[in-house]
């Protein structure tokens, strides 16, 4: 069976230690609210593509990014299948829509990469919009990079073993049990065809000006800080000034305790 990683045998590197983790986690989050201020003074654009299988790992990731950052100038994307409608739309259509303007950072969770995976390995769409998906999403992405888009790709990679066990993890717990869905129970039996369909999406769609990053996810707190280091490396931000907020003296006599 292929895997993401070496076989999906290799020796899971030990889990990071819990304390070292949360303090790690927080120096990042504060890096990435000082990323977000550079950003929204320069008037930057930042889409980040968060791709890889079901359970790989990409929703609580995006979680401990999105955390402390500004939500007027941060947006996840998680769309759900296409509508009737949609579907007779342009493919790329409903994801412009989302694409960031002036200080924006979007974060997809899942992408028009959608085409180049389960719609390919449920036969969502047929092989020829599958074929000119492969052959447009280097041109589509080479538009927006030129506009001044910068376009960040990651794939959280996991193994058939982990991902079994997050299912099975998932399917017991009453607060993640929504996050089961037929089709994640469909990608354990078509694993390989899955892996075929990934092989030929890096293959069609790393492109200088649009590369993947893989993120090894068998430890999740490991690929979260993985990717938020890669994320504060692959922008290249400065830290800019926060402006001084005064806060003044209430005049006296107006406070008189009471809640209002
Ligand atoms: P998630 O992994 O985001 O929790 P699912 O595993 O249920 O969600 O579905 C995976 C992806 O497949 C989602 O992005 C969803 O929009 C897409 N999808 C589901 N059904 C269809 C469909 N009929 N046509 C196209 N895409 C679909
Ligand atoms: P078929 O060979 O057309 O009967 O396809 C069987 C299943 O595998 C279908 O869900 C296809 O969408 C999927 N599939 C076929 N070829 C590939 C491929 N190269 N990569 C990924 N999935 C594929
Ligand atoms: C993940 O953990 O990778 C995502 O949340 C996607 C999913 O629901 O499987």
């Amino acid at each position: 069976m292929t895997s993401d990683n070496v076989n999906g045998q290799a020796p899971k590197p030990p889990k990071l230690d819990k304390k070292k983790y949360e303090k790690e986690l927080r120096r990042l989050q504060a890096e990435l609210v000082a990323m977000q201020q550079w950003v929204i003074e320069t008037g930057e654009r930042v889409c980040l593509i968060f791709e890889g299988r079901d359970a790989a790992g990409k929703g609580s990731a995006i979680a401990r990014i999105t955390q402390y950052l500004n939500p007027r100038h941060a947006k996840v994307v998680a769309l759900p299948a296409p509508t009737e409608r949609e579907k007779t739309q342009w493919y790329f259509q409903r994801y412009t829509a989302h694409l960031p303007a002036a200080g924006e950072i979007v974060i997809f969770d899942r992408s028009w990469y959608n085409r180049a995976g389960v719609e390919r390995v449920m036969g969502f769409c047929g092989p020829e919009e599958y074929h000119r998906f492969l052959r447009q999403a280097p041109d589509f992405e080479r538009m927006l990079v030129d506009d001044g888009i910068r376009i960040i790709k990651y794939w959280f990679s996991v193994s058939a073993q982990e991902q079994e066990a997050r299912f099975r993890s998932r399917s017991e717990d009453p607060m993640r049990r929504w996050k089961l869905s037929p089709m994640d129970v469909e990608s354990i039996s078509r694993w390989d065809d899955y892996s075929r369909a990934k092989d030929a999406m890096f293959a069609a769609t790393d492109t200088p000006w649009a590369r993947w990053h893989t993120v090894e996810s068998e430890d999740k707190k490991r690929s979260r800080i993985n990717v938020i280091n890669d994320i504060l490396k692959q922008i290249p931000w400065q830290r800019v000034e926060p402006t001084e907020v005064e806060i003044p003296h209430r005049p006296s006599g107006t406070d008189d305790g009471s809640l209002d």
